[in-house]
């Protein structure tokens, strides 16, 4: 069988941890396979409330619950993860690949000197110790999760390079108590899935304009956050290649910096703040808004081979006094469509197009939306939809008109 991808378009929160778990019943297995706990995946479902990091977000599916090696794991967030999960999914199967590389006190204290170091260029990150994780990883100097199972790991290598001390050997014997239930040869056993007939579904994290190749670096994180990146992580042939689900929101968030073109001024952002809850689900910053940004999303499209699009958030633009989707840029007095590198981003103008503003969506509405379908849906709010499947060429095939599970319409 084949292995579909739920990729996020935009920089990251646009929703995929809904959008999986409102897909899931149609898999075995949720794969997340890249980033680690910089991660927030929010589910509201059954009248519960998750906030996944690193455990896919298919948990209230009960479907299985798979890490590929290509992630990286902090046991530490991660055991806090397991045990508030169990509070709210009484039984769940989880296993994470023996190679995947940890993350270590070292590398989270290494994250914030480095920030703190870039002083005003700073990137802004999740202070997860992503990028000094991932580092380690590409210095082979990483304990992964085989070499804390089997104690065979060095950690003099540590002291002498970054020069930060930690009790390596408490933190082993933590990280063994946490791992040791859960860890295995994930990539084998979704490679006999597959050949099983089973179906599969990748869980991105962040979102396609933080690729540390093909985002705004070098504002970006440090996985990469496209497709292709699910079958390297996971090991599993290129040849499984299902469909590629884009998730896009109604309108842009970025958290931290780095160029974001369609950013709307702080007294219109604050209002969608505030509606759309635009705050991270991993660390409470306030989210930068803007406007839907077509020439970001093309290129997201293009880069991720993206097949149909699950919209988020509609109802968070309902109620606006105006609705605009940044269709071009003005790049040094040319137009253009196409989405430059990072350096002539900065210097990108928006040009907009105004569509009609979608009413003020009170819950009855969307109710009955839910009740009767998308025909039943106001008709601004079906040409924004329309609107974006012919600009951006792919087939809408879901839209979600709130954060809990059931808030979700099918587009004819
Ligand atoms: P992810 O990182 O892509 O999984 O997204 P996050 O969970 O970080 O952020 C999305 C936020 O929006 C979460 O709080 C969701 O519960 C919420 N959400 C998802 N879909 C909708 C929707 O259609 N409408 C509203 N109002 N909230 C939504
Ligand atoms: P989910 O999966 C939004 C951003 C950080 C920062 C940059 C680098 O919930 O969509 P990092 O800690 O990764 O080194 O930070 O990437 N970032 C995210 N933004 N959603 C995320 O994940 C993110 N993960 C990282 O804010 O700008
Ligand atoms: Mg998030």
């Amino acid at each position: 069988m084949r292995a579909d991808i739920v990729i996020g378009m935009q920089w990251g929160d646009e929703g995929k941890g809904k959008v999986v778990d409102y897909i899931a019943p149609l898999y075995t297995s949720i794969v997340r396979f890249n980033g680690g706990p910089n991660a927030g995946h929010t589910v509201i479902a059954d009248g519960r409330s998750f906030t996944f990091h690193h455990i896919p977000a298919g948990a209230f599916m009960r479907k299985k619950l798979l890490i590929a090696p290509g992630m990286l794991v902090n046991p530490e967030i991660l055991n806090e993860e397991i045990e508030s999960l169990k509070k709210v999914a009484s039984e769940f199967y989880l296993k994470i690949d023996i190679r995947t590389s940890l993350i270590t006190p070292a590398e989270v204290e290494l994250d914030k000197k480095i920030e703190d170091l870039k002083g005003a260029s700073s990137i802004g990150t999740t202070l997860r110790g992503i990028g000094p994780a991932y580092s380690s990883k590409a210095l082979r100097i990483s304990p992964r999760v085989s070499d804390v199972l089997s104690g065979n790991f060095d950690a003099s290598i540590y002291k002498k390079l970054y020069n930060i001390e930690f009790d390596f050997g408490a933190w082993v014997q933590k990280a063994k108590k946490t791992l040791s239930g859960y860890a295995f040869d994930v990539r084998e056993e979704l490679l006999k899935s597959l050949e099983n007939g089973e179906k599969v579904l990748f869980e991105s994290a962040q979102g396609t304009l933080l690729d540390p190749i093909y985002g705004t670096y070098p504002y970006v994180t440090s996985s990469n956050t496209t497709s292709a990146y699910a079958f390297v992580s996971s090991g599993i042939p290129f040849k499984y290649a299902g469909k590629v689900i884009g998730v896009l929101k109604a309108y842009t968030t970025r958290v931290g910096k780095g160029p974001m073109p369609s950013e709307m001024p702080e007294s219109l952002a604050k209002t969608v703040r505030e509606s759309g809850k635009e705050y991270g689900a991993t660390t409470g910053r306030p989210r930068r808004i803007g406007w839907l940004d077509l020439p970001a999303l093309k290129y997201a499209k293009e880069i991720n081979g993206i097949d149909e699009a699950f919209i988020t958030k509609l109802d968070v633009l309902s109620g606006l006094n105006e609705l605009k989707v940044a269709v071009t840029y003005a790049i040094d007095g040319k137009e253009t469509d196409r989405f430059p590198s990072p350096e002539v981003l900065e210097r990108a103008q928006p040009v907009y197009q105004s569509l009609e503003p979608i009413p003020k969506l009170g819950t009855d509405d969307i109710s009955h939306i839910i009740k009767n379908g998308w025909i039943s849906a106001p008709v601004q709010m079906k040409n924004y939809v329309d609107f974006i499947e012919e600009n951006l060429r792919v087939k809408v095939s879901y839209v979600s008109l709130g954060a809990e599970r059931e808030r979700t319409v099918k587009v004819d």
